[in-house]
């Protein structure tokens, strides 16, 4: 059983392996996150898929109050180095064993900057995996045949964050195909609704996956998730 809780927009907080691994903090400026305290959060490590300010924007304070370790993309982390904070640098393709599992960072169809604009290299997605678990937090990236090569590269997904707001991401219906290439029936939708551009029809997303024997979960701010 792995628990996780959404912090908002595509921030989630999973335990596994014995730590706790904090996904693309943007809550103090997201209105829909506005009931968590940022001041709460304990993690032990801060996976940034990309460097968008809203994948990143606490990453900072919390990595300076938790001490957490940064993973992501070589660029992203040496620009939090230069900052004085750890971080574990990675690139598209390449894997790595943490104390808490082993994590995959695996392309992704998008771009990254950084809050000052530097370049922020590939955004990326994560497989994690130990001995109790495998998923997949896709970052923002559009629908890519590349997702089909999961399955043959990593344990078989229990479930998957995949982006469903359109716009600046896949939508829905795009994601119920890449639910379909990773071979994976349990889905967390995330970045949708936190703005306008992004808000989704709930109803249909969920007809969308149901349709196609698949389980969308599009969860609600602070909602704590077991699978
Ligand atoms: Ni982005
Ligand atoms: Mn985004």
């Amino acid at each position: 059983m792995t628990t996780l809780r959404y912090l908002g927009h595509s921030s989630f907080l999973v335990e596994t392996g014995g730590k706790k691994l904090l996904f693309d903090p943007f809550i103090s400026g997201n209105p829909l996150a506005a009931g968590i305290d940022i001041d709460q959060i304990d993690a032990d490590y801060i996976l940034l898929t990309h460097g968008h300010g809203d994948h990143v924007a606490d990453a900072e304070s919390i990595a300076i109050r938790t001490k957490a370790t940064i993973i992501s993309s070589y660029e992203v982390v040496t620009w939090y180095e230069n900052k004085g904070l750890t971080g574990h640098p990675m690139n598209i393709g390449g894997k790595w064993k943490f104390d808490f599992g082993t994590v995959k960072y695996v392309h992704a169809v998008h771009s990254s900057m950084l809050p000052d604009g530097s370049y922020g290299g590939p955004a990326g997605g994560f497989v994690i995996w130990n001995e109790s678990v495998c998923f997949y937090h896709a970052g923002d990236t559009a629908l890519t045949l590349d997702m089909k090569l999961l399955p043959a590269i990593c344990p078989a997904l229990n479930f998957a964050i995949l982006p469903v707001g359109d716009n600046f991401t896949m939508g829905y219906q795009d994601a119920a195909l890449a639910a379909d290439y990773i071979q994976c029936d349990t889905i967390i939708g995330c970045h949708f609704d936190t703005f306008g551009y992004i808000k989704a029809d709930h109803e249909a997303a969920e007809t969308e996956f149901r349709n196609a024997g698949k389980k969308l979960i599009l969860p609600t701010v602070d909602q704590q998730i077991q699978l």
